[in-house]
């Protein structure tokens, strides 16, 4: 029987440390962790994320700011705004959630983020200081899945890792955690994309299976060996009559075919999604305390 990975309860036990760490940190040292998230324009799977995100900061007992503009908004008035955050003490940690509107240049504004305040660790500062193994913001969702490998007892050492996907968000930094030379990664690392042309013939190799896709259900049952860990970040609405919405969420893999041929497996929801606030709330409180670029 595979061990089903429990993201949603492992990301409310980091949570709740977090929780304590934040009131102690509040009440030694007097620092609130802080969180600016800007959204702007309508997108309604971004409006959730961020509606996500601002809940768990106020559980947190972080202070949250949550600034929404509208889609016509000038790529000036961004900057200006990104700025300001910049230099403001009570702010640790600057989101500007993804996607931007197609007049707003999105590298531009994520170089506009201090690298220090940056706890999404999109700007290339972090990307950099990541590929060389210094300390620095490590994207939430690849950070949360490495957590999940840690705190399942999952050990990558020498294993082949198969990565699906190599958007800036989830593959390229997925890659570069997973071969750096440390107790937990030091693994092989295989990454496939939209130019390989027989993905099985990857995916039926990989001891451990990182699906990051955005298609749903595109990993089925012949597409594994036996024994593997599929870890599933694909996020994607289908119809489905029988339920109240009419839509339902489903990863990349097809959970039911999967499931027994692998030794453990994350189910979506409630798998790698709920970890990447949690790495969101662990990177925010880790800029408050200073000590994210000090090893
Ligand atoms: N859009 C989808 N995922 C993310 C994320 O992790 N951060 C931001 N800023 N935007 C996103």
């Amino acid at each position: 029987m595979a061990l089903i990975i429990d993201g949603k309860i492992i990301a409310e036990q980091i949570r709740f440390e977090i929780k304590n760490k934040t009131e102690k940190l509040l009440a030694e040292r007097g620092i609130k962790p802080g969180l600016a998230v800007l959204l702007i324009g309508e997108n309604p799977a971004s409006q959730v994320y961020v509606r996500a995100k601002e809940k768990a900061c106020v559980e947190a007992g972080f202070y949250s700011l949550v600034i929404r503009m509208p889609e016509a908004v000038s790529e000036n008035e961004v900057l200006s705004l990104i700025k300001s955050w910049n230099t403001d003490n009570n702010i640790h940690g600057i989101l500007v959630q993804l996607p931007l509107p197609k007049h707003i240049d999105e590298m531009k504004a994520l170089l506009s983020i201090s690298p220090q305040k940056d706890v999404d660790g999109f700007h290339p500062e972090n990307i950099g200081r990541l590929v060389v193994g210094l300390p620095g913001f490590v994207p939430c969702t690849p950070a949360g899945i490495m957590e999940l490998f840690k705190r399942t007892n999952i050990l990558l050492s020498g294993k082949h890792v198969v990565v699906v996907g190599r958007s800036n968000i989830v593959g390229k930094p997925m890659l570069n955690l997973l071969y750096q030379k440390s107790k937990h990664a030091n693994a092989i690392v295989t990454i496939c994309h939209t130019g390989t042309k027989n993905i099985r013939m990857f995916t039926k190799e990989a001891d451990v299976l990182i699906a990051a896709i955005g298609v749903a259900h595109r990993i089925g049952a012949d597409d594994v060996k036996e024994g593997v860990v599929v870890i599933d970040v694909g996020m994607n609405k289908i119809v489905d009559s029988s339920t109240k919405s009419g839509t339902r969420l489903v990863g990349d893999v097809d959970f039911n075919e999967v499931f027994p041929k692998a030794s453990a497996i994350t189910p979506v929801p409630k798998g790698v999604g709920p970890m990447t606030i949690a790495m969101l709330l662990e990177n925010t409180y880790r800029s408050a305390t200073g000590e994210i670029f000090v090893k």
